[in-house]
């Protein structure tokens, strides 16, 4: 084959998109149901916004990064995450004038150059959620709890979040400070990426993937050792709130996140369904990051789903059932009459996909067709609730009656066309 999609980015056909379609809808009515409104922001962003907001120092934007000077020779580079992105253009639209808070959403293609394998991609999608202008605990609950809410509504059971509190500000330095105390007596156990870690900003230090750094963070000192009064105090009524929401947490005093623009809260979620790459999901609080984009001091937090691992690891399907007609013309005279019935059947359940078969082979390749949508033996975009083949031949023609045979009962019969808007109607409400 001369061309096949760029290593480590995939193409999302209809059954599989139509489920991340399905998913997006979710997201969308529960996210709506807690006023939040969907944002776009653009793919290409300039590189020094990653540089300044996710950090020069993390693995993200020193070595993951698709930066590219455009034709004019600026440094551009295709997102690899959306928040910095949205506080951007929070910023460009005003957002000390707007009202607070600012409850925002989106999903869309990311992209990052990191080594594929199973549930990690170069391009990859995330659903992405931000609270705008709450710095109280309460805002990071209502983010979680909304979370949990979404995951639930997938099928999502026994899901955990790993929450933690990390430093911020002069409380960091002395973090900062005391991992490397800690670690140099074991620099024995440090690789090359490590050492510079240890020197840049050595939170960074728990991103590692070297065992032997990994085993020796395991006493090393503690986030939660270094919190000032009111970072405790965020923690402590962030835990108990989400305590009194039903969200299931437990603390983690290692977890970090790859991302510099961090403070206070940060949380994950794996699921145990997915492999190696298993953080489903993962957020936190980032107080400082609109003032360092130029924009006013306002705190903020936010979320973003992995959709690729959301979906491969849902346990439900998340697309509504929907009952499927296959229209089959018996002859090429009969396909006029077919697309008029097929007409009319959409305009009697509007939820209903309704497809003609443009062979005009016969009833029996119809037939065919509807049995293979009702086995699934073939990929089909939509999940069917019933399905049915419409025959029609020349005795329905003339007659202006319809034969709808449902393929799940065997059940068939034939009557007139005018009919159909009340016994297809009278389905539809059986089926609710
Ligand atoms: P992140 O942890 O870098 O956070 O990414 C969030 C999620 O995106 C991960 O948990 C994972 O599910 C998914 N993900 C990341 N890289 C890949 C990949 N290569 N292939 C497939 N999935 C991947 C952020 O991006 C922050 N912007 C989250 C946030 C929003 N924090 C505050 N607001």
């Amino acid at each position: 084959m001369k061309y096949r999609a760029v290593k480590g980015t995939r193409d999302l056909l209809p059954p599989e998109c139509e489920r991340f379609a399905a998913a997006e809808a979710l997201a969308r009515e529960v996210f709506a149901a807690h006023g939040y409104g969907e944002i776009r922001t653009p793919i290409l962003e300039s590189t020094e916004l990653f540089a300044r907001s996710v950090g020069e120092t993390t693995d993200i934007v020193h070595k993951e990064m698709y930066t590219f000077p455009d034709r004019k020779g600026r440094s551009l580079t295709l997102r690899p995450e959306n928040t910095a992105g949205i506080v951007r253009a929070l910023i460009e639209a005003g957002v000390q004038n707007l009202p607070k808070p600012i409850r925002v959403w989106c999903a869309g293609p990311q992209f990052r150059y990191e080594q594929p394998q199973a549930g990690r991609y170069r391009e990859f999608r995330q659903i992405d959620v931000e609270l705008v202008g709450v710095a109280d605990p309460a805002g990071d609950a209502e983010i979680l709890e909304m979370l949990f809410e979404f995951l639930a509504r997938l099928g999502f059971q026994g899901l955990r979040a790993r929450v933690n509190c990390v430093p911020a500000g002069k409380a960091r330095e002395a973090f900062s400070a005391a991992l490397r105390e800690y670690l140099a007596p074991r620099s024995g156990d440090l690789g090359a990426d490590d050492v510079r870690r240890v020197e840049e900003n050595p939170l960074r230090l728990f991103d590692s993937k070297n065992p032997a750094l990994q085993e020796a963070l395991k006493n090393a000192p503690r986030t939660l050792d270094f919190l000032d009064e009111r970072a405790r105090r965020h923690h402590q009524g962030l835990l108990s709130l989400l305590a009194r929401a039903g969200v299931d947490f437990d603390e983690d005093p290692s977890l970090v996140r790859g991302l510099d623009y961090y403070t206070l809260t940060v949380f994950e979620v794996t699921s145990s369904a997915l492999g190696a790459q298993d953080a489903l999901l993962g957020g936190g609080r980032y107080d400082d990051l609109f003032a360092q984009l130029g924009g006013p001091p306002l705190p903020a937090v936010g979320f973003a789903i992995g959709e690729d691992r959301l979906l491969a690891a849902a346990p439900e399907d998340p697309r509504r059932r929907r009952a499927v007609f296959v229209v089959v013309p018996d002859s090429g005279s009969d396909v006029d009459y077919a697309l008029s019935v097929a007409r009319d059947i959409r305009a009697s359940d509007p939820a209903a996909v309704v497809e003609t078969d443009f062979t005009a082979k016969g009833v029996g390749r119809g037939l065919g067709r509807a049995a293979q949508v009702l086995e699934g033996s073939s990929p089909y975009p939509f999940r069917a609730a019933s399905v049915h083949a419409v025959l029609l031949g020349l005795r329905e023609r003339e007659g202006e009656t319809v034969t709808i045979k449902n393929l799940k009962t065997g059940e068939q019969s034939t009557f007139p066309r005018r009919e159909l808007a009340e016994r297809l109607g009278g389905a539809r409400e059986t089926r609710q």
